[in-house]
């Protein structure tokens, strides 16, 4: 496969940190200093449906194709409003396509594992154009009682469209169950029937475990693909890493050896949004016109699940 576009959507509402002091015991200081966030942009009047619809219809425009042109449309999504129907079916109507869609959830890994799923679907020839997006609203999962939590997350949308190439040079997956370091339960319907406790709290992260697995896994799935693709460190241009805390990612790129340059960010201006952070990084590097055909780019993230993800890609446009 080989990415032809990308797009990407924000929502208007920009929090900052001395925002969040008016209600939270934080200040600008603490988050800035452990997370490098300053910002991030939060759904107010938006539906996630529409800034996602946004990021599909920029990211078909980048590849010069229409919604008529794509045979299958991928969704990566943790929660938005709607548990059904899939918001993939939402996008669909709204861009106009006809296709088959699917939404997939590995949480912020999500990009990752939907590119896999793209390079499957194209290798046995059942798609020839495919649209990823990644859409998210993190800020309606966690208690914004909570300091701990509420700081590090942003909303927004990220699209790529992929067509058949040699330009994905390798691929890795994992999944660890290990559920308790980061979940959100959803509270369903109460029924007649149950009698079993169910307790429904905001999303809980122990976020030193997080930071931990989130350093340890990347390295270890970016040697491996790199070693695959039988690439060092130097031969690749940007480092395109998941966006959940500066802390994180100038770990990954010390233990890689990495000068800064090639490990762009912008987790100060959004935070973490998910699988979308991933593919707006990506879409901010392609519009500032720093990528060249030819480049070898590695993406990284990890998520919820534990699910990691990586891969080597060259660029094609
Ligand atoms: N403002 C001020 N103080 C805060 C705070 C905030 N927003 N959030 C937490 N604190 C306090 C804690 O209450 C704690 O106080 P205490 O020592 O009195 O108990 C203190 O700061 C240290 O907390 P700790 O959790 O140990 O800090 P940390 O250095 O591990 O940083 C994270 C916390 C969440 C920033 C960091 O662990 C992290 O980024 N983890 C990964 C999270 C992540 O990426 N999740 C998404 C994965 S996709």
């Amino acid at each position: 496969m080989k990415i032809i576009g990308t797009g990407a959507a924000h929502p208007k509402c920009a929090v900052t940190n001395e925002m969040l002091e008016k209600f939270l015991e934080t200040n600008d200081e603490w988050i800035t200093e452990r997370t490098g966030i300053k910002e991030r942009r939060v759904i107010s009047s938006e539906k996630l449906g529409d800034m996602a619809v946004i990021a599909a219809n920029k990211a078909l425009e980048d590849a010069n194709l229409t919604a008529a042109d794509i045979d299958y449309i991928i969704c990566s999504n943790v929660v938005n409003e709607y548990v059904t129907p899939a918001l993939s079916c939402i996008i669909q109507g709204k861009i106009g396509a006809t296709c088959p869609t699917v939404d997939i959830n590995a949480a912020c890994a999500g990009f990752i594992f939907a590119l896999d799923m793209a390079e499957d679907k194209l290798k046995c020839k059942k798609a020839k154009n495919i649209l990823i997006i990644c859409a998210e609203e993190p800020s309606r999962m966690v208690s914004w009682k909570n300091r701990s939590t509420c700081v590090l997350f942003g909303d927004g949308a990220g699209a790529a469209v992929v067509t058949e190439g040699d330009e994905l040079k390798s691929m890795r997956l994992t999944t660890s169950s290990l559920t308790e370091v980061l979940y959100y339960q959803r509270q369903l319907e109460p029924t007649p029937y149950i009698d079993k406790e169910e307790n429904f709290e905001p999303l809980v992260m122990k976020g030193r475990e997080v930071f931990k697995h989130a350093v340890t896994n990347s390295c270890r799935d970016i040697r491996k693909v790199l070693g695959e693709a039988g690439l060092k460190a130097e031969d690749v241009k940007y480092f395109v890493l998941h966006q959940a805390n500066k802390r994180i990612i100038d770990s990954i790129r010390n233990f890689l050896g990495v000068d800064e340059e090639r490990v762009p960010h912008n987790v100060e201006r959004y935070g973490n949004i998910s699988s979308a952070a991933l593919p707006a990084l990506l879409d901010e590097l392609n519009r500032e016109g720093k990528l060249e055909k030819g480049d070898k780019l590695v993406f990284s993230a990890f998520g919820a699940g534990f699910t990691t993800g990586a891969c080597v890609i060259e660029w094609a446009k």
